[in-house]
């Protein structure tokens, strides 16, 4: 069986379905052209332009992120600290053998080129859709790149052809994700092929009650308001333990989260989808599905010495990752003009330096595969007629 990801170390005390609380320390375009998806036009790259930022022209508008060079450096950086999170690993899923792959929403081919260098797949065809043609024009030569928007619910290339269909960071992106699996799940090869989804959800969360207003945090399903109540007694044993006040004061980056994810919700593109994915897999049919999940701090503040350095490069990423995630999602779904906008965001930015904050995002992992054929006859077949006798 191949090994998943690139063979480093396994971060199992950092990723997993219910990872550890974290300490704090002492201070605290090339085409393959075989498929009918949109050739690259030039007037594809006469981009719309918002607030000095430039975005995407394919499918003008349903991404609200924008594409710049400093847009590219940004996702790389995203990337970069996410894997580094994930101990170094390209993906999670028992992938084996693979000859075709998808990468959906590949932004620079980031992830496609890194995992044609690996070799983990030499024979793969590796390909990179998204809405930009804004990727690496020399790359390996198993590495191809088209322009396709993937809530298209006809993809227009073979059913059941992928061995692996890989996605990071479409978070924001999408109107209905559930629908993106759905979609997914044809085109991969029946019993062998895999579906893996790598997304980050915004909200900040905190382990020891060091992060104002996490008392009052409205949750989305049953299972976290649990561990929400769970944590609210924990946070307030540690602050009785630490003779400390309940703290009142705001923190301004949960505040953004928060705008962020009603803002991206009023435009129909949600923000916060990373937990539900694994339910939606499960409903969509894959089977052996599974969750990683991973906490990425937010600042240097962790006592253990590579989290640490994760947090302080990832708080930097945040910050500078504002702009991009609020021009157009503040502007067009709070009608906040720049000025306001950028009167919030230099709070933000405050709040993200204060290193007596305890928080961290958590980064959701969900891969699954599709089931065969026969695996589905099984498990959809009709439940047994009832015993005589029985139901009296
Ligand atoms: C945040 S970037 C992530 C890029 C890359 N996966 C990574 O992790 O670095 C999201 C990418 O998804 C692309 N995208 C958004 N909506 C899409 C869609 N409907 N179909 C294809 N790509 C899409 C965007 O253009 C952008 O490049």
């Amino acid at each position: 069986m191949a090994s998943p990801g690139d063979g480093q170390s396994p971060v199992e005390a950092l990723s997993s379905e219910n990872p550890s609380p974290l300490a704090a320390d002492s201070i605290s375009s090339k085409s393959s052209g075989d498929s009918a998806t949109c050739s690259i036009d030039e007037s594809l790259k006469d981009y719309p332009f918002h607030f000095n930022r430039r975005y995407h022209k394919f499918k003008e508008g349903s991404y609200p992120f924008p594409n710049d060079d400093q847009e590219q450096e940004r996702m790389d950086t995203q990337f970069n600290i996410i894997k580094q999170a994930q101990g170094n690993r390209l993906f999670f899923a028992p992938v084996q053998n693979a000859r075709n792959i998808l990468d959906v929403g590949t932004g620079t081919g980031i992830w496609c080129v890194a995992l044609a260098d690996s070799e983990q797949f030499p024979d793969a065809k590796i390909t990179g859709i998204d809405l930009s043609p804004i990727q690496e024009e020399y790359v390996p030569d198993n590495v191809f790149f088209e322009l396709q928007d993937c809530s298209e619910l006809d993809w227009e290339r073979p059913l059941g052809s992928f061995d692996f269909i890989y996605t990071q960071s479409l978070f924001g992106s999408l109107q209905d994700y559930a629908q993106y699996l759905i979609t997914a799940r044809k085109y991969l090869v029946p019993g062998t092929g895999w579906i893996e989804c790598c997304e980050l959800d915004i909200k900040p969360h905190c382990d020891d009650g060091s992060m104002p207003g996490a008392e009052s945090e409205s949750e989305d399903d049953e299972e976290e308001e649990d561990s929400s109540r769970r944590r609210r007694m924990r946070d307030a044993q540690a602050r009785a333990r630490n003779g400390s006040q309940p703290q009142e004061q705001d923190y301004a980056f949960k505040r953004w989260a928060e705008w962020a994810d009603y803002a991206s919700r009023r435009q129909g593109r949600p923000l916060r989808i990373a937990k539900q994915i694994k339910k939606w897999m499960i409903a969509a049919g894959y089977v052996d599905v599974r969750l990683i999940t991973t906490k990425i701090p937010i600042g240097s503040w962790p006592k253990d010495q590579r989290l640490k350095a994760i947090g302080r490069r990832w708080a930097e990423l945040v910050s500078d990752t504002l702009p991009a995630a609020s021009y157009r999602t503040f502007s067009d779904g709070l009608d906040m003009t720049r000025d306001q906008i950028e009167v919030f965001l230099a709070d933000v930015r405050q709040s993200l330096s204060n290193r007596s904050i305890h928080s961290y995002m958590k980064n959701y992992t969900v891969y699954g595969r599709r089931p065969s054929e026969d695996e589905e006859k099984g498990r959809m077949a009709p439940p047994p007629p009832p015993r005589k006798g029985a139901g009296r």
